[in-house]
């Protein structure tokens, strides 16, 4: 039997878990109120369709920053996917390709760079900054070579947030995984020789809590493909990323999974696509389950949503084909909802289609 729904994947996704891989996946940080929020705020926006509009033909189709998609629903950055399925990110990669979609690796991959882009998908990558800018720039000459056709950096994290469950059960990564990506650039070995034992130590050194504007200006005038900022929520950090440089920006709590208490992502968006004043992409995640939610996003401005744990419950249920199964799933949601609520593309999906219920 197959889940129905996003929804749905994650309760059979548990039940082929490790209890402490599903944990892993699945926490928030401290009470896992943004995490909670992510997904209620959803609920907390009306739409008020337009009827007796010709829905026969509908294309949620785009193009951003040069690559055609099928529809506005990219794959987030997300670590380790070998732990929810031996092929890992190389089955990830190959579902987004075949879903016409794009594919953000995390730099915490546990399938190199290489291989993934060979894999046919079009591939953006996710940056953590180092403190040393020549890791850095090792890194992102690497990815570039590799064929990633954009950066996107990650501003949520100049510390690890606090996953309490992590805590309890003493997350690893089992022997035999790793960072691929980033244990030849470590300088003092910590990744090889403490891979396989907690994971927040052996990679603490490849967080910057000094990570400035400036340094995010010098990255961009270096970087050959666009960058987008990831991990933003309010509208004057956005309107600062676009000046330094960047080609859009990516609002998110980390989906819950750094500052605690952060309001939810789709809360933030309307301040942000206000401050980027169409300078730029903005990108949203955290909570987007539903076709119906890709649509009140959109609704509200952005470009596109991102899905970050749905990804992983498909490939815990069925690898490459479970990850093809969610992004078709939300896309035909999401094709569904246009049709109901009267639109045929994505520029007819417009403000005036949604309402708060209350004002956030
Ligand atoms: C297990 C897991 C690992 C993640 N790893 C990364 C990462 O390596 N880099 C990053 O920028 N974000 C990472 N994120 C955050 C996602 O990119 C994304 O912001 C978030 O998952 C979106 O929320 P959703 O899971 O509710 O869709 C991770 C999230 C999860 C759940």
């Amino acid at each position: 039997m197959l889940p129905q729904n996003l929804i749905e994947a994650e309760t059979f996704a548990r039940a082929r878990l490790a209890r402490v891989v599903y944990d892993y996946y699945r926490s928030g940080a401290w009470d896992e109120t943004s995490l909670r929020r992510n997904r209620e705020a959803f609920e907390q926006i009306d739409l008020w369709p337009r009827v007796l509009v010709d829905v026969s033909s509908r294309d949620a189709g785009t193009t951003l920053l040069g690559t055609r998609v099928s529809a506005p629903i990219l794959a987030a950055p997300t670590a380790f996917h070998r732990l929810a399925h031996p092929d890992g990110e190389v089955a990830t990669a190959r579902a987004v390709a075949a879903a016409g979609s794009i594919m953000v690796l995390s730099s915490l991959s546990t399938t190199a760079v290489e291989e993934v882009v060979a894999q046919g998908a079009t591939v953006w990558f996710q940056l953590y900054a180092n403190k040393d800018p020549g890791i850095t720039q090792a890194l992102t000459d690497r990815v570039i070579a590799a064929g990633c056709k954009a950066l996107m950096l990650t501003a949520d994290t100049p510390v690890w947030g606090t996953r309490e469950r992590d805590q309890r059960n003493g997350f690893r990564l089992p022997h035999g995984l790793g960072a691929p990506n980033l244990a030849s650039l470590d300088p003092v070995g910590e990744l090889k020789s403490r891979t396989g034992s907690a994971m927040c130590g052996a990679f603490d050194w490849m967080l910057h809590p000094a990570l400035s504007w400036q340094e995010l200006e010098r990255i961009c005038a270096r970087s050959p493909v666009p960058v987008l900022l990831k991990g933003v929520m309010r509208g004057d950090d956005s309107a600062r990323a676009i000046e330094c440089g960047c080609a859009g920006v990516v609002v998110s709590n980390h989906g819950g999974r750094q500052l605690d208490g952060t309001p939810a992502t789709i809360e933030s968006l309307p301040k942000v696509v206000e401050a980027v004043a169409g300078r730029g992409l903005v990108l949203v995640d955290g909570g987007v389950r539903r076709g119906t939610d890709v649509l009140k996003a959109l609704a509200l401005g952005a470009d596109a949503v991102q899905i970050g744990r749905p990804q992983l419950w498909g490939l815990a249920c069925g690898g490459e084909e479970g990850v093809r199964l969610i992004f078709d799933q939300l896309a035909r949601e999401l094709d569904i909802s246009m049709a109901l609520a009267g639109c045929r593309s994505l520029t007819e999906i417009t403000a005036d289609l949604v309402r708060w219920r209350s004002a956030p």
